[in-house]
């Protein structure tokens, strides 16, 4: 089995050394910035800190980079300085931000170079461990390092993605849009509730069997099956009703809410229960507000 090794044994990266630990890949060493972390991380880990001594990484058959994606190509060149790599070996990094191009420093001292990115969470190595089975994690780089990368997601017992390197960044805000997006769009809905009546603390469990609902239905029906309400129905009136509201006591959020609706007419035509002249005049309205025209 490859002999790992940690450069930046945060979350992702212990996370990830202690899962592929357990399916036999012996942990080779470790380095983090800090003294706090480097103690936290040699605890869990139980291999040694080469934080003093990074030419110890040479040693590794796959390198693992997961410093924050800031530090990821410094921290390469500082690797690739003091002589950590050699040919043949794999450096890898799990941005879901960057190409395996920003390890251009390993692969010129003739590593294959892996962006290794887990469609998961992970704020904390408990939760990281949890959610890890089942994580569809993006691969992209060179073929040699696929061929590994392919591997040890199948010993994570997760499910692997390719894509081109170049669409890295439309990946990446694919990832921020459902994950990021979504959370701010809940926040909003919180905001929306308390405006209207309902108690600030009471508003986000109010909330909660209704986007779980909602997130179950997307699971068993898939996208568009899952949408409901006046987008849906075409019910004019009521988005009428929705933009006058939001125009005179909310309207930093009408310009949220018009173009959410426009994608949501789209949505409401693939489903095909919204017929073609009900969505043109549904967008229609929708922008109409944006001009305070309608
Ligand atoms: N967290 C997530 O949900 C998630 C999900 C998918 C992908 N990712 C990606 O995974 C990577 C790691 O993220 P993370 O959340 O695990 O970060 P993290 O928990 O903040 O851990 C980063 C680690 O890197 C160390 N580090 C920072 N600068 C360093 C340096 N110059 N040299 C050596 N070590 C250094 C840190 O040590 P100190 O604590 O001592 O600074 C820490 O151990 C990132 O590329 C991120 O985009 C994260």
């Amino acid at each position: 089995m490859k002999k790992i090794g940690v450069v930046g044994a945060g979350n992702v990266g212990t996370t990830l050394a202690l899962a592929l630990q357990e399916k036999g890949y012996p942990l080779l060493g470790f380095c983090c910035r800090t003294e706090e972390s480097t103690r936290r991380a040699a605890g869990l880990l139980g291999c040694p800190s080469f934080s003093r001594q990074l030419s110890r990484f040479r040693e590794a058959d796959l390198i693992f980079i997961t410093t924050p994606d800031r530090s990821i190509e410094p921290v390469c060149r500082q690797l690739a300085r003091e002589g950590a790599f050699r040919r043949g070996q794999i450096v890898l990094h799990t941005s879901g931000a960057h190409s395996s191009a920003i390890l251009k420093a390993a692969r010129e001292a003739g590593a294959y170079c892996l962006s290794m990115h887990p469609l998961q969470t992970f704020p904390s190595v408990e939760a990281g461990r949890r959610n890890l089975p089942g994580s569809y994690f993006t691969l992209e780089g060179d073929e040699e390092a696929l061929a590994e990368g392919m591997r040890m997601v199948e010993m994570l017992g997760g499910i692997p993605l390719t894509i081109p390197t170049s669409m890295k960044p439309l990946y990446h805000a694919a990832a921020c849009v459902a994950c990021n997006y979504y959370i701010t769009l809940v926040e909003v809905a919180v905001e929306m509730l308390e405006h209207s009546g309902v108690p600030r603390e009471q508003a986000l469990p109010a909330l909660l069997p209704l986007l779980q609902g909602t997130l179950a239905n997307i699971a068993r029906v898939g996208v568009p099956g899952a949408l409901t309400g006046p987008i849906d129905r075409g019910d004019q009136t009521t988005i009428k009703a929705h933009l006058e509201i939001l125009q005179r006591e909310m309207p930093r959020v009408l310009e949220l809410y018009r173009v959410m609706g426009s994608y949501t007419v789209e949505v409401a035509r693939a489903k095909g229960t919204l017929e073609e002249k009900g969505g043109r005049e549904l967008q229609q309205l929708l922008k109409a507000t944006e001009t305070g025209n309608q």
